[in-house]
């Protein structure tokens, strides 16, 4: 498929964008291998968008498809240039991007560039020799004198982060399983090498990229020991909290440089984007917004996903990150994704629908995580089916990604029509009462509701491009702010508990256009000067 058979994207429209994230493994079978493919994301297109009925999303980030022993399902790449044979080929790829471009959806490809598969021909190739053409595409060092590692580094997925190669007589280092060796990022050789894979898949017509773990792209140029953590608790604690990470991660000066050499690679015509993987607070996040000179790589916002469900909380993060950014930075809000728990299992039902509608009016790009639209959780494990690599490492302590991670509820048949053979992880139970068959035929289903706040906010110029100004509610359970562009003023208020809340606003009201509450009459409720919203309800009010 050549770049000129797309449409012309207009630039920086994923400004006004609603992106969808599908863990391919668990979206849709075609194969009956038990296992979601490329084919059966293009099967559920018109589920995404292009028809009456769909859910109405600009862009789909897909997780990672290339080819992969999957030992952390994908995060650990072979070939950067192909695809998983288990997920399809290359023709089905661009038959995806060009069918989704007929529906005005954009691909967004996971970029996994701190670390590869042990099995990648780099890594092979690397580990083959001292000295090797690759020899040095990795982090190697010898070991201590007495044989044993060369500092006290730990992986993110439990034990030391490095791993002894008989061959080369030394160790090398890795920021999660050993099957995912890290790169040397201050090689030239790897940055032009990863600059390529960025050329390779925007000439086949991608819309931008999901860089992962960023955050360790770097080490310590001297390898020093890190500090060990004095409130770590080892009963408790997971154990990589057990040191303080100064030296493993956040090498921020040179990750910003990589930031700009990226920016580089996507052109000036902001057509496409980058979006990273940062567990960081907001003054953090801005040096990353800053080092995009083009304002075309913007770093991960994934503070909501820890935040108690508590207006104080909520408050505190959207307006210091909001006023943190000027009109350039480009934020986004991250509610639930393939790491963490479902968002229904944190916060319970009824919260969830509020949260959607927070999420759909907040200033930045939302990323809806698979099956959230539907209310999707409530999944159990059963130990022996346990997939998650970093659970099965650091067992007990909760991290059990699986959770989150299960097939696609489209209909009450067998495996909830994901797939007619037994699925790689266990469906829901609730399948018959969540899915999107039934969930489409109610009015006052979640999925209705993602649908009316995905329309409503590519309709409203306020609540896509227009500043966010908080308020202050007078109610502790309420969160209120206004979404205002030039044309449109909208007024928003969320109540975070199960009990009525009252407030009240001197602003002039011209209607109130959504509620999470399906009973609420629209025409009663224009006096503002005393709104009682139900329990958990959330409301969009246009002003005047
Ligand atoms: C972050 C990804 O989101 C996660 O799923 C993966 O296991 C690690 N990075 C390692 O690539």
């Amino acid at each position: 498929m050549s770049e000129k058979e797309h449409k012309p994207l207009s630039p920086e429209w994923w400004r006004s964008a609603v992106i969808y994230q599908i863990y391919p493994l668990s979206f849709k079978d075609t194969t009956g291998n038990g296992q979601g493919d490329l084919k059966g994301i293009i099967d559920k297109l018109d589920y995404l968008n292009g028809t009456e009925q769909s859910l109405g999303v600009d862009a789909i980030w897909i997780n990672p498809i290339h080819p992969s022993p999957k030992k952390d399902h994908g995060y650990d790449v072979i070939d950067y240039y192909d695809i998983d044979l288990e997920l399809g080929d290359l023709e089905t790829f661009d038959l995806l991007v060009s069918e989704a471009d007929k529906r005005g959806i954009k691909i967004i490809m996971d970029y996994v560039l701190n670390h590869t598969s042990s099995q990648n021909p780099w890594f092979l190739e690397s580990r083959s020799s001292r000295d090797n053409p690759k020899a040095n595409w990795y982090l190697w060092r010898d070991p201590k004198p007495d044989g044993s590692a060369p500092n006290n580094w730990l992986s993110v997925f439990g034990g030391p982060a490095w791993t002894f190669d008989e061959n080369r007589g030394q160790y090398y280092m890795h920021s999660f399983l050993s099957d995912q060796p890290d790169l040397d990022w201050r090689n030239p050789e790897v940055l032009d090498e990863m600059k390529n894979v960025l050329r390779f898949w925007l000439n086949r017509g991608v819309g931008g990229f999901r860089a992962d773990a960023i955050e360790h792209l770097f080490k310590d140029r001297d390898f020093r020991d890190e500090p060990l953590n004095p409130n770590y608790n080892p009963e408790t604690d997971n154990p990589y909290d057990a040191l303080i990470h100064i030296y493993s991660r956040n090498q921020r000066i040179e990750i910003l440089e990589i930031i700009k050499e990226i920016d580089e690679v996507l052109g000036n015509e902001k057509l496409n984007f980058m979006v990273s993987e940062t567990w960081l607070c907001a003054e953090d996040l801005l040096e990353y917004h800053q080092a995009s000179e083009k304002k075309v790589c913007m770093p991960m916002n994934l503070n909501t996903l820890g935040l108690p469900w508590r207006v104080d909380k909520f408050k505190d993060f959207i307006d210091k990150y909001d006023s943190l950014l000027n009109k350039d930075h480009w934020p986004n809000y991250i509610f639930s994704n393939h790491d963490v728990s479902r968002i229904v299992d944190r916060i319970g039902e009824s919260k969830a629908k509020s949260a959607a509608m927070l999420q759909l009016t907040l200033r930045g790009t939302p990323f809806i995580y698979y099956g959230a639209e539907l209310g999707m959780g409530g999944v159990r494990i059963p130990p022996e089916s346990i997939q998650d690599p970093w659970e099965k490492q650091v067992p007990g302590l909760g991290i059990d990604r699986d959770v989150a991670r299960t097939p696609m509820q489209w209909n009450d048949d067998k495996y909830a029509g994901f797939s007619n053979a037994d699925p790689w992880l266990p469906v829901c139970d609730n399948y018959p009462e969540i899915n999107v068959k039934k969930e489409l035929e109610d009015p006052n289903s979640i999925l209705n509701l993602y649908r009316s706040l995905i329309a409503l906010r590519h309709q409203s110029s306020a609540l896509t491009e227009g500043d966010y100004l908080p308020l202050e509610s007078g109610n502790e359970n309420v969160l209120a702010y206004i979404r205002e562009s030039e044309t449109e003023k909208k007024l928003i208020m969320i109540n975070f508990s199960d009990d009525e809340a009252e407030v009240s606003f001197e602003f002039t009201c011209a209607g109130i256009i959504l509620s999470t509450n399906s009973n609420r009459n629209s025409n009663a409720e224009s006096n503002l000067k005393k709104i009682v919203l139900e329990g958990n309800e959330g409301c969009i009010f246009e002003l005047q």
